[in-house]
């Protein structure tokens, strides 16, 4: 039975060898798992699912959500392919999944089926290394400041043009507060970060901006990045509580289209 697993740099990412059989037998669903969660991301090289194979496997690891069709989300920036294309230009930008759900999805499970010719190389920042490599007085500057997540943050900066019917939308969501490190049921704490992250509460604007750059050109060192040059065929899967991600800019008439399986949260932020 093939499967050996290799790491792609000490601090972030492992590629996954194996066959279908054993994804969808379940057999080694243990291991990704724990794999998922100590390496943030899991490549599986063009292993060619199918969807209903792609759900399957997403079961193992658990519990699928049923965004998209039937659960499975069509992740394009051509509002002809999906509907949530219009909010997908804030993929361009580090962020996680699910920052305005009450508890954000466990993971996801993404194939390549169309690619573009240029750019939509997809980044995973591990967040649980990068909080733990933070020097101890940066550590103990940021223990119990919250952050301010809104859409408007994680739209404002990607949209060539902006109109107030696209302001008033992002204007309309709730915004939600989350500690800006997050002290996991295991013990151990990521930073939580991203675009949606607008604003430290309690913290003069300028300052409040300074110290999110700063901590998010720190979480996207080389170091703690994986990037993903695709492949038709290839899946990932990575641990949404423990990394941010990101696309590199794609035409959106490119024809680039991802399959995903969201899975559902399983802990609430803490
Ligand atoms: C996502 C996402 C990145 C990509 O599906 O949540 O951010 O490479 N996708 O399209
Ligand atoms: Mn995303």
């Amino acid at each position: 039975m093939p499967f050996t697993t290799t790491d792609l740099s000490p601090l972030v990412g492992t590629r996954v060898d194996t066959d279908k059989a054993i994804l969808l037998g379940g057999t080694k669903a243990a291991e990704l798992r724990q794999l998922l969660e100590a390496r943030g991301v899991l490549t599986f090289p063009k292993i060619g699912l199918t969807d209903e194979e792609q759900r399957q496997f997403a079961q193992t690891l658990g519990t699928p959500t049923d965004q998209g069709e039937r659960g499975l989300h069509k992740i394009s920036l051509d509002v002809n392919v999906t509907e949530t294309a219009k909010y997908l230009k804030g993929t361009l930008s580090w962020h996680f999944d699910g920052w305005n759900d009450p508890v954000p999805a466990r993971g996801t499970v993404l194939t390549g089926r169309v690619l573009s010719k240029t750019g939509g190389q997809t980044l995973f920042s591990n967040t649980y290394a990068a909080y733990e490599e933070l020097p101890e007085a940066k550590k103990a500057q940021i223990a119990g400041l919250k952050a301010a997540h809104t859409m408007m943050g994680t739209q404002r900066g990607v949209h060539e043009l902006v109109t107030p019917e696209m302001a008033a939308d992002w204007q309309s969501f709730a915004i939600h507060r989350h500690p800006l490190v997050w002290t996991h049921r295991s013990g151990r704490k990521s930073l939580l970060l991203g675009s949606s992250a607008d604003w430290i509460e309690g913290m003069d604007r300028g300052e409040s901006d300074a110290l999110l750059v700063e901590l998010k050109a720190w979480a996207s060192q080389p170091r703690f990045v994986y990037r993903h040059e695709w492949q038709v065929g290839d899946m990932i899967a990575w641990d949404n509580c423990g990394v941010l991600h990101r696309v590199e800019p794609y035409p959106a008439d490119s024809g680039r289209v991802l399959h995903r399986v969201t899975l559902e949260g399983e802990e609430a932020i803490a």
